[in-house]
């Protein structure tokens, strides 16, 4: 009996010590993440071992190493450090097919396993933008379109016109494990799109800073001129310069000059220097409509000024800037003349008022008189009546 007892006492002691791993804890993984092409370490720890080894495996359910011994033919997996308390790995030149549920097992009875996810983050290739039209015309629709490649998760695309935010329309498509996003912006081009600088932001959680790429806008348009003159007010005998002055895409060259719709006069005075047309001295025969005329690939554009030379000591033609305009004694005056004319007119119309007024009461005097000078009594009512009626017309008559 007692020996039958102390076996029972020996077997019980042998399962203890058997499953003594077991009653120790889930060994502790962590998740990690890392960006495709980089190295993941995958760390795996136990409090209290007795000497049982730890293994890791990936998803397939493949043993990468079994305590310090490697278990799978793959170089980009390495061994950091193996101990009865830690079990750490390196997976070198991660891809995304990496990607997954690793395990970390202790080999107690029963066995124990903790699962760590591993991460990876596909980085999104360098945008590039088409769709360009070098140069565009205006009022052509174009669509420019960025795109991207190779992200996980799907990276994010924002657009700039001179570094003022613009909305495109997205469009993400998953490549296998990646995912290609595309972002369209479409516009009519217009003549401030000249020069004006389109940029693709391309923003993904495994770039510190977004990529970009721009590209200049370059736009046609027909030409647009404008005539400047040297002087405000020309003079006889002044120097006098008229600028054509051309926008355009092409710069449009060469720039025609005409007067009065006909050539202009071959005159030593008159110098035409492309933009510019010079009078070295102005005479009153150089009055006249001068145009100038330019065009480019788009079309002709023109500008008119009308010439008007005036006397020699024209007042108010001087060239001191702060001097009053030509008009403005004139305006000034006729503004005067004007403000005395209607105060005289006011003022007849109240004593021309006043007098009528006192004319009504007059008449109203005479009205009452009709009673007086009447016969009989009808006959004052009725005439008393009329000059009332007579009165009344008066009164409307006067307001
Ligand atoms: C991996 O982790 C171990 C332990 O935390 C550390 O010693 C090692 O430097 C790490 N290696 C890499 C490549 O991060
Ligand atoms: C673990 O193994 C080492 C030798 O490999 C040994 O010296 C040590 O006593 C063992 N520890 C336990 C708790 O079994
Ligand atoms: C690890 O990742 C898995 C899968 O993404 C998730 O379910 C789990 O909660 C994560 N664990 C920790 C500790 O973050
Ligand atoms: C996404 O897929 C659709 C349909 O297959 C295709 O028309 C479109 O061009 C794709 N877009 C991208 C960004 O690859
Ligand atoms: C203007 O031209 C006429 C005729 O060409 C000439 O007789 C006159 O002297 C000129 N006047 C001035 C101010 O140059
Ligand atoms: C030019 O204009 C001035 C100012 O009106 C005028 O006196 C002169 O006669 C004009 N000359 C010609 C040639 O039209």
């Amino acid at each position: 009996m007692i020996v039958k007892h102390n076996l029972i006492f020996i077997l019980y002691s042998l399962c203890a010590s058997v499953f003594k791993g077991g009653q120790g804890q889930f060994p502790i993984t962590q998740n990690v993440t890392v960006v495709e092409g980089g190295t993941a370490n995958m760390t795996c720890r136990v409090d209290y071992n007795d000497n049982t080894s730890l293994q890791w495996s990936n998803p397939a359910q493949q043993t990468l190493f079994f305590g310090d011994k490697k278990a799978l033919r793959d170089h980009r997996i390495e061994l950091v450090r193996a101990t009865s308390q830690e079990l750490t790995i390196t997976i070198g030149d991660v891809s995304l097919s990496d990607e997954g549920l690793y395990t970390c097992s202790l080999f107690t009875m029963p066995v124990k396993t903790t699962k760590a996810f591993l991460t990876v983050l596909g980085v999104p290739a360098r945008p590039e933008i088409t769709g360009f039209t070098k140069p565009a015309m205006e009022r052509d629709i174009i669509t420019l379109t960025c795109s991207t490649s190779g992200s996980k998760p799907a990276a994010n695309i924002r657009w700039f016109r001179n570094d003022k935010e613009v909305h495109g329309r997205k469009e993400v498509n998953a490549t296998g494990k990646s995912f290609t996003v595309r972002s369209s912006l479409q516009f009519q081009v217009d003549r401030r799109d000249d020069g004006a600088a389109y940029t693709c932001s391309v923003e993904h959680v495994s770039l510190s800073n977004p990529y970009m790429t721009t590209e200049v806008l370059e736009v046609h348009y027909a030409p647009q001129l404008q005539i400047e003159p040297s002087l405000i007010i020309p003079q006889e005998g002044q120097y006098f310069k008229l600028e054509c002055v051309s926008i355009g895409n092409p710069i449009p060259e060469p720039v025609l000059w005409s007067k009065d719709g006909g050539e202009l006069p071959d005159i030593e005075r008159m110098i035409v220097e492309g933009r510019e047309l010079t009078i070295t001295t102005l005479n009153k025969t150089d009055n006249g409509t001068y145009r100038c005329e330019a065009s480019n690939h788009l079309g002709t554009s023109s500008a008119e000024y009308v010439l008007f030379v005036y006397a020699k000591d024209f007042p108010g033609s001087t060239t001191d800037p702060n001097a009053v305009a030509p008009h403005g004694p004139d305006h000034a005056l006729i503004g005067g003349v004007v403000a005395v004319v209607v105060f005289i007119t006011l003022c007849l119309i109240i004593v021309l008022g006043r007098y009528l007024a006192r004319h009504k009461g007059t008449y109203l005097t005479h009205e009452a008189k009709g009673a007086e000078d009447a016969p009989d009594a009808d006959t004052a009512i009725i005439n008393a009546e009329g000059n009332h009626v007579h009165a009344e017309e008066k009164k409307e008559y006067f307001i």
